[in-house]
């Protein structure tokens, strides 16, 4: 099979990679962080360092957002339209550089170089296109009151101020642009902070929004750990905002870090999304549908589908056919030809993973495919079915974010019965409904406590569909209309006529 991609290009961005660490942009110039100090970037297909990224730190997160505070004003007076036209470039910036910015990407999560490519590069486009779109188009109300005598009273929308957008390692490069669009087609400048284990292709996106041209101090991006970057950020006092997605727990350490100036918080976090199969589901969709919703990025999605839950009626061919899925998925190094599946982007998050399945096996889960490791000196893992699962193991319960499926069966209950065990978690993300009768999928997806509901497929993420969580698995929503407002203050202003 021919590579979807140059050698050359792989060549020379190892070359470039292995020559210097990657560095901070700040104010519209690049720099080594204050400290010197750099992270090593492991290659999770090979366990090997690979590259080094600036180590920013609480010094630089306060340079980087009092340059943003100071573009602010300016920023929020640009015209919208040169706000969209400057992200409208940006996208195109990022398609002429797709090939590196995938390259990038696979090497550093480990993720196939196609999704890469398509989720990455081409999502991330697609995400500043349609942020562009709202620059022009964000607007307040105008309102009829009873107060005595006559009034005209609006509300306005005014951008938040300074953000600060913390982003995971699993899908890097899209979520951090997920967070910059908005957020400045809205006037808000930003302070990003990309994971420590994929800061690469964040800090290639600040090299292209230098190129840009968008003013000093729009952008800034911090690579850095979390614990010192990433809280250094969350609580300096000239943030008005975090936008986050990763972790519950630190989830709620922002919100209690957040609580000096009282900042506005977005948070995206776990989820542990049911996927429910009806007797009468088209079972040629379903089942290669939820075989790829738990193992696509190696289960490493936030909105993967984590629990099964299949009619018993159809249950043994259920399974049968995700385990032959399993067994024939193409595991390798997200650049090796072919690979369906990369490994874990740690050592740590291998180490989880196999815990879970472990813990999984000790509570009487039984493994009915994979459950080990692939041996080698990368990170990676079979893909994995759990039967004879039940409410109240910890493999049911808490999110394993592994390609670990944990299968369960119901009966010929009542709707209300088998929305109760889809709901038995403290997420409600997102969820799949299976089946032909539009009654039953209509009847479920309102009875389903999860901000997506998706009924006879449609895995991805679209800017234009509201995206976040019910109870544990969030604040609030990223993408649409109620995405971009969420960087907007409202204002109510009245006039005495
Ligand atoms: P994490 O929540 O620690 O990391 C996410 C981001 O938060 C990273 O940029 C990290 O540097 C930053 N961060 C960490 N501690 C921070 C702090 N105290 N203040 C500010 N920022 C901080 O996630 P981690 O530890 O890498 O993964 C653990 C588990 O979290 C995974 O196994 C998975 O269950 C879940 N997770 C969920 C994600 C999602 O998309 N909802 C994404 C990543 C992880
Ligand atoms: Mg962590």
């Amino acid at each position: 099979m021919n590579a979807p991609f140059a050698a050359t290009a792989l060549d020379a961005l190892r070359a470039d990679l292995a020559a210097r660490p990657t560095e901070l942009y700040i104010d519209g110039a690049f720099a080594a962080a204050a400290s010197g100090e750099t992270i090593e970037v492991i290659d999770p297909a090979t366990g090997q360092v690979f590259a080094h990224a600036a180590a920013g730190g609480a010094e630089d997160i306060d340079r980087a957002v009092k340059a943003a505070r100071r573009a602010f004003d300016g920023w929020a007076a640009t015209p919208p339209s040169q706000r969209a036209r400057l992200l409208l470039k940006l996208a195109d910036l990022i398609e002429q550089h797709g090939e590196a910015i995938a390259l990038t990407e696979s090497l550093d999560n480990g993720m196939p170089f196609m999704m890469a490519k398509f989720a990455g590069v081409f999502g991330a486009a697609d995400q500043l296109r349609y942020n562009a779109g709202w620059a022009t188009k964000i607007t307040g109300e105008t309102m009829q009151i009873s107060w005595p005598g006559e009034w005209q009273a609006m509300s306005l929308r005014e951008p938040i101020g300074v953000v600060g957008a913390i982003v995971p390692w699993n899908f890097p490069f899209v979520m951090a642009v997920a967070k910059i669009a908005p957020a400045l087609a809205a006037g808000c400048t930003v302070v990003l902070k990309p994971a420590e284990q994929t800061p690469l292709s964040a800090a290639k996106l600040g090299q292209l929004i230098a190129e840009a041209g968008f003013p000093a101090g729009v952008v800034n991006v911090v690579t850095g750990y979390g614990t010192t970057a990433g809280a250094a950020l969350v609580e300096h006092p000239l943030v008005d905002k975090i936008s986050f997605t990763g972790s519950t727990g630190v989830g709620k350490s922002i919100v209690r870090a957040a609580t000096g100036n009282l900042k506005r918080v977005t948070l995206e976090l776990g989820g542990k999304s049911p996927t429910l199969i009806f007797a009468d589901a088209d079972l040629d969709k379903a089942i290669p549908a939820a075989a790829m919703g738990i193992f696509g990025n190696a289960g490493q999605v936030c909105a993967a589908g984590s629990r099964l839950f299949v009619h018993q009626s159809i249950y043994e061919r259920v399974i049968e056919g995700i385990a032959a899925r399993a067994q024939s998925i193409k595991v390798g190094a997200g650049l090796a030809p072919g690979t369906e599946m990369g490994p874990l982007v740690s050592a740590k998050q291998l180490e989880r993973v196999l815990g879970y399945i472990e813990s999984g096996a000790g509570e009487g889960a039984t493994v009915g495919v994979g459950g080990g490791r692939i041996e080698g000196d990368g990170y990676f893992i079979q893909p994995t079915i759990l039967t004879g699962t039940a409410s109240g193991m910890k493999v049911v319960e808490e999110e394993i974010f592994g390609p670990v499926l944990c299968a369960m069966r119901f009966g010929d209950d009542d709707l209300e019965s088998i929305a109760t065990s889809a709901n038995a978690t403290e997420y409600g993300l997102s969820s799949s409904i299976w089946t032909r009768d539009i009654s039953t999928a209509l009847k479920m997806a309102k009875k389903i406590k999860a901000g997506t509901v998706r009924i006879n497929g449609g895995g991805g993420v679209d800017p234009a569909m509201p995206l976040g969580g019910y109870k544990q698995s969030g604040w609030g929503r990223e993408n649409g209309r109620s995405g971009v407002e969420a960087y907007t203050e409202l204002k109510s202003v009245t006039i005495g006529l």
